[in-house]
This record gives structure tokens, C-alpha cells and sequence, in this order.
């Protein structure tokens, strides 16, 4: 058998460097645990970035996915399947009513492309441009060319010429109250009321959609507030602009609800997803309402794999037992748990700025000094690598990289996530 230096070695070799990596190679994984090659076990409390959130390997999805393996393992969008109609029922079942009909692809990228594609076609079906698509500064959207031109950091676009430069694509503020100069709620929200002066002066004032993360996820997991959503939601109505909902990283559980819209009370027209969808499996997709959907002539849209049998066939099992499993009545547990000593730990350390999320995606933003904020970059990055050392794997974050990433699978247990406590608590100690 292989050994963990000789991967990394020839990873090296042979692979692009696209990824930092750590110096550990997971071999296998069951509910909150992964294995590295060498025998190490460590608690995972990243998920594969928030993708495991069932945990790895349940053995209810490991049988749903290897009965569809030997029974189908593709058949292209050429043709009807049973999982992938199953599961476009089952999200109708799960998403507001009005939404219905399902598209699948393979990744969060595809999806939001997907998502803004059929919000576009659907505005030039109404006569309009499709020209205008409002993203957050700050957000994450996805790494190909309009996902990437969505996203609200410039970090990731540099380097690549006009890859990241979709047309028609202008930023609203990112609803940060920990980084902003106005206090909430004496600002009355006012990036959300931004919103509009963007679609002035910053479009043709023909906006087909605006995307949002309901929790900025890769932007730090910021939650914005709920009156940041009602007013945002308002002014897309009154200016017939589609709001798609970015539930890529939020959904299936991770905030302690089945989908992060539930809990602010917002309706989109779409939905994107991914991630938690599949439970490892590639997939992702988009929901919307009937009359969208029914803008899309057949070969406007096409994806050789999307809908695989076998990705939806664990896609919807993994639905069904989310919600068997208590999984995310567990999310919301241990989340609230995990949120209120954190908080109490934060009374007597100066390095945590912030702590906060909903259910199990918990960021915790450390600085060099409360006061100024002065964001402790080097330090989020050991306290990262110390845990790591000692068994625990998170994940770090936000848009000036000092925030550390708690989102667990959603079958933590309450000694897993005490026994996490302990050790963040020790290393903010030691900082
Ligand atoms: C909110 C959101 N949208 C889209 C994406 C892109 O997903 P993928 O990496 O599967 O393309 C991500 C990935 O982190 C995300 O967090």
C-alpha cells in the first residue's frame, strides 16, 4: 500500500497546483471521523466544506448509491431517469410551494450559472434585455467565468484577464455589520437600501436578477440581518428583479433548518444547490417556479452528467434520512450548544472580534485587538494548524482571512463538539 509521502510526492508530480493542501491524505471517513493514510483519526469539522453534512459514509447512502451503481450508472440527458425525477419531487416537496421545477449539473459553479442563464432567459421572454445581474461584495459564487464575475472578491480573479468579466454584473455592499462604520440597527439597513441606488446608477436599470448567499458562506459566513433581507427582497419586487437564493453552501441542514431561506422567510424565484445535496456525490442544480422554467426551449440548456442516476439516487436518499436521522434538528442542537459557549469563551479572550452563524456553520473571526479590528491573519492559520495537530480539522475563511470555519457534519455528537470546545479554547488561550 501507498503511503502518505509518496501521494503527496507524486501529487506534486503530476497534479496542478491549484489546491494549498495540508500535509494529510484522508483515506476514509465514517460520520464525523476521517482517517489519514497513516492510521490518524481526526474530528472533521469542515465536511468536505460543508458538503458531508449526513457524515461521512451513512450507511443508508452507501446502500442507496451502490444498488443505483450496479443497476445504472448513466444514461445522459437523452433520457429519462427514475432517481433524478424522484429527487426534482422531492425538492418541489422540500422548497416553498411555488417552486417546482428542478434543473441538476454537477457543482455550485454550474448551478448559479445555470440559475442566472434561465433568470436571463426568462427576463428576455418578458420583452426586457436580461442585461443587469446584482451579486454581493463579498460573496462566492462559484470559479468559471460568470460564477467567478459574480463573486464579490477580487483575490480570486487575479491573474486571469478578462475571465472574471461578464457583462452587466454590478456589486451591492455586503451586509457586514461587524466591518461596518454605521451601527445597526440606527442605519436603517443601508446596504440593503444600496440595492436600489446600484440598479440606478450602476446597471441599464434592466436587472434580470440579484443572487444572494442567505449566510455569506466563503465570505466569512456573515449572517446579515433579517431586516437586510426583507428590504432586499421588497426592492426586487418592486423593480421585477428574479432573487435567487445562493443555498449552495447553506442548504440541507447546515444552519439548522432544512434551507437557510426558511429561516429569514424568504421566497425566491430560484434556488441554487449543491453540496449538502449530494452528500459527496457531484451534484448541484436549480429550482424555480413553473413559469421560469418554462422559458427554457428544450437544447437551451444542457449537462451530459447532471442528473446522473447515481448522484440523485444518493441526493435523495440523503433527503430522507437529513430528516429520519434528526440530523437537522441536531444542527440547530448543537449549533445553539456550540454558538453559546463560544460566546462565553469570547468574554474573556481579546483575540475573537465575532462569533457567529446559525446551526452548524459557526465562524469565529479573530483579531489582533477588539478595538481596531486589525484582522489576526497568521494567527487564525494556527490555531487551524494546532487543532489539526491535535485531531480536529477546521476549516478558515472570510473575506480578510481570519475567520475560522466550524461546520461539522450535522451527526456530531455533544462529547465531538465539547471536546472541539475544548481545544479552540485552549489555542485562543495561546494566542
Ligand atoms: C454559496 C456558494 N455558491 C457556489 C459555490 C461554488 O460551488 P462549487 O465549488 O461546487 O463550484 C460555493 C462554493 O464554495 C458556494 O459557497
Amino acid at each position: 500500500m501507498v503511503n502518505r509521502d509518496e501521494i503527496i510526492k507524486k501529487e506534486s508530480k503530476y497534479m496542478v497546483p491549484a489546491y494549498a493542501r495540508k500535509p494529510i491524505v484522508i483515506y476514509e471517513g465514517k460520520d464525523t471521523v476521517v482517517r489519514d493514510l497513516d492510521g490518524t483519526e481526526y474530528i472533521d469539522c469542515i465536511s468536505g466544506i460543508s458538503v458531508v453534512n449526513a457524515g461521512h459514509s451513512p450507511e443508508r447512502l452507501v446502500k442507496a448509491g451502490s444498488e443505483q451503481l450496479s443497476k445504472l450508472i448513466h444514461c445522459s440527458g437523452l433520457y429519462h431517469n427514475v432517481p433524478q425525477t424522484l429527487l426534482a419531487e422531492k425538492l418541489a416537496d422540500l422548497t416553498p410551494s411555488n417552486l417546482t421545477k428542478s434543473f441538476f449539473c454537477n457543482s455550485g459553479a454550474e448551478a448559479v450559472e445555470g440559475g442566472v442563464k434561465i433568470a436571463k432567459k426568462y427576463s428576455v421572454t418578458q420583452g426586457r434585455t436580461g442585461a443587469g445581474v446584482i451579486a454581493l461584495e463579498g460573496s462566492f459564487h462559484g470559479r468559471l467565468s460568470l460564477s467567478l464575475t459574480l463573486t464579490g472578491q477580487a483575490k480570486y480573479k487575479h491573474g486571469f484577464g478578462t475571465f472574471a468579466n461578464a457583462p452587466g454584473v454590478a456589486h451591492a455592499p455586503m451586509p457586514y455589520c461587524y466591518r461596518c462604520p454605521l451601527e445597526f440597527p440606527d442605519c436603517s439597513t443601508e446596504c440593503a437600501r444600496r440595492v436600489e441606488d446600484i440598479v440606478k446608477y450602476h446597471t441599464t436599470g434592466d436587472v434580470a436578477a440579484m443572487i444572494v448567499e442567505p449566510i455569506l458562506g466563503e465570505g466569512g459566513l456573515v449572517v446579515p440581518p433579517q431586516e437586510y433581507h426583507d428590504l432586499v427582497l421588497k426592492i426586487c419586487k418592486e423593480h421585477d428583479i428574479l432573487y435567487i437564493a445562493d443555498e449552495v453552501q447553506t442548504g440541507f441542514g447546515r444552519t439548522g433548518k432544512m434551507l437557510a431561506i426558511e429561516e429569514f422567510g424568504i421566497k425566491p424565484d430560484i434556488i441554487t444547490m449543491a453540496k449538502g445535496l449530494g452528500a459527496g456525490m457531484p451534484i448541484g442544480g436549480y429550482i424555480t417556479t413553473d413559469e421560469i422554467a418554462n422559458c427554457l426551449e428544450s437544447g437551451d440548456h444542457f449537462s451530459t452528467f447532471g442528473g446522473n442516476p447515481v448522484s440523485c439516487a444518493v441526493a435523495l436518499e440523503n433527503l430522507i434520512y437529513l430528516d429520519d436521522a434528526g440530523l437537522v434538528k441536531n444542527s440547530e442542537k448543537m449549533g445553539g450548544m456550540l454558538m453559546k459557549q463560544l460566546k462565553e469563551i469570547q468574554q474573556s479572550n481579546k483575540y475573537i472580534g465575532e462569533v457567529r452563524g446559525r446551526g452548524l456553520m459557526i465562524g469565529i473571526e479573530l483579531v489582533k485587538n477588539t478595538g481596531t479590528k486589525e484582522p489576526a491573519v497568521d494567527e487564525t492559520q494556527t490555531v487551524a494548524k494546532n487543532l489539526m495537530k491535535n485531531g480536529v480539522l477546521v476549516g478558515t475563511g472570510g473575506v480578510k482571512k481570519n475567520v475560522i470555519r466550524l461546520q461539522p457534519p450535522l451527526c456530531i455528537t455533544e462529547e465531538e463538539s465539547q471536546k472541539v470546545l475544548s481545544l479552540l479554547e485552549t489555542e485562543f488561550k495561546q494566542l
